[in-house]
């Protein structure tokens, strides 16, 4: 089967958040089981696409509204990701650094939408499934079926995958004539709430509405940002399915990132390793557990409580656990953390930014990763930390509900009820008993480190899926 997988982000070529690790794995695994998945993304003006080599495969033009673009189709030279990689440059609107946050956003997602079905069409290429991920490319599914270019993909089946739900891609009826010529009379397939809304377009539009966790589907029918009636009314063409990691990349032994691999029968040692390391790094205590936050710092994460969590543990129990913070967002967050350096030399330290290889060596070298969420999709950060042998301790939420069990039932995991100053202390609390009862603590590590979240067998999930709608 060819599955085209269209997203604005992909690991290695471009990476926001955890969007990039899926759309980097699953077409690989998906190769893996026999298909021919493809992945096309924005070319950006970034470190991947200045390095690597590319073909032309494709030069055209495209019309949005009354301006006029002209795009190209590059494919990467080498197939070195596991898939054939498509990168479409549409320099005006793409040649800069960043993926998101620019004022014409609504401008470069849409452009780069027209871009791709205007490709396919121009050189007749028919895939048999193509695969949106979030809003970005939420108008595809409605564009496919209802615009007048598009008439040889219309009855071609279409994936939206919400890997994300808070964001939805939002723009006025001012705008409309961005979309290519279409049937009049199917405008209502791109509204909700009475503005155009690329997200509820692919829910409306799409053959199969995927979320990233079952839990998420779940939750996402109580609480959307506004899709909650949408979601339900749809809720019979949808379906959670757990995200996975990749294993190739996430590997102990294989990392190249790490200051030492290790196996998971040597783990002690090998965490040990990692963590002087960082201690030595950031000025902190190796003798005491290292608690650690890894990611964007934004509310939905949790994060902007996460200046108080900390000082509150370090007060607590400040002769008892080192905290490390690696991440950057709300710059008030951003502040907060940082000016806590001044105050617990010795126990405390924040890398703000975004830094993928200190992120591996934190895995592998702290004892404990909070994840505090308010929403979590799915979170892979959770699933890295357990395969690292870091025990997460999550807020029972989204994906977090579905990958994460408490150890007293039984589980790997320590797990807390709300998002609040309260739960978390409470939790690291139950976390520095864990640690100073050496021979629990081990157990449980070496536990995390064996449950499998592999992409083989989800790879085999969206094969089905992708199945059931070609037939
Ligand atoms: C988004 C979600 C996260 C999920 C990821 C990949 O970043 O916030 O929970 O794991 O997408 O699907």
């Amino acid at each position: 089967m060819e599955i085209f997988h269209i997203s604005a982000e992909c690991y290695p070529v471009a990476k926001v958040g955890g969007l990039a690790d899926v759309v980097g794995a699953l077409p690989k695994y998906l190769n893996k089981l026999g298909h021919t998945a493809k992945v096309v993304v924005p070319g950006y003006d970034n470190k991947f696409t200045n390095e690597n080599e590319f073909d032309t495969v494709h030069k055209g033009l495209l019309k949005l509204g009354w301006f006029q673009f002209s795009y190209t189709i590059l494919r990467e030279k080498t197939n070195k990701l596991g898939f054939q990689l498509y990168v479409i440059a549409i320099p005006e609107l793409f040649d800069r650094p960043n993926v998101y946050s620019y004022e014409d956003d609504t401008e470069r997602f849409t452009a780069f939408q027209i871009a791709f079905l205007n490709w396919l069409t121009e050189t007749d290429q028919k895939p048999d499934v193509i695969h949106c991920h979030d809003h970005h490319t939420g108008l595809i599914p409605f564009m496919v079926q209802f615009c007048f270019n598009y008439q040889h993909l219309k009855h071609t089946p279409t994936v939206l995958t919400i890997h994300n739900g808070q964001y939805q891609g939002w723009f006025g009826f001012d705008r409309i004539h961005y979309i290519p010529d279409f049937e009049r009379g199917k405008m209502g397939f791109l509204e909700w709430g009475g503005i155009i809304n690329p997200l509820a377009s692919g829910i409306k539009c799409a053959w199969k509405v995927t979320t990233v966790s079952p839990s998420y589907l779940d939750e996402i029918s109580e609480n959307a940002n506004g899709l909650e009636h949408l979601l339900r009314f749809e809720r019979y063409k949808s379906l959670g399915i757990l995200n996975g990691i990749d294993t190739d990349v996430w590997n102990t032994q294989t990392d190249e990132m790490l200051q030492t691999n290790y196996t998971i029968k040597g783990f002690k040692k090998g965490k040990e390793a990692n963590k002087a390391f960082l201690c030595e790094q950031f000025n902190l205590d190796p003798k005491l557990p290292l608690f650690t936050f890894i990611g964007r710092l934004v509310g939905e994460k949790g994060a902007d409580l996460l200046p108080q969590i900390c000082s509150v543990a370090l007060n607590e129990f400040h002769q008892k656990l080192n905290i490390l913070i690696l991440g950057s967002g709300d710059p008030n967050v951003e502040r907060g953390l940082q000016s806590l350096q001044n105050f617990y030399h010795g126990n405390y330290n924040a890398y703000i930014g975004y830094n993928e290889k200190l992120a591996h060596i934190i895995y592998a070298g702290a004892d404990f990763l909070l994840m505090p969420s308010r929403v979590e999709p799915c979170g892979l950060n959770q699933m890295y930390a357990l395969r690292y042998g870091t025990i997460p301790i999550v807020r029972r939420t989204g994906g977090l509900k579905d990958t994460v069990i408490d150890i007293g039932d039984g589980g790997f995991g320590i797990c807390h009820n709300q998002t609040s100053v309260f739960d978390v202390t409470h939790s690291m609390y139950r976390a520095i008993v864990l640690y100073e009862d050496a021979k629990s603590f081990d157990a449980v590590r070496k536990t995390c480190m064996q449950i499998d979240h592999s992409w083989d067998k989800v790879a085999e999930e969206y094969s089905t899926v992708y199945q059931s709608l070609i037939q």
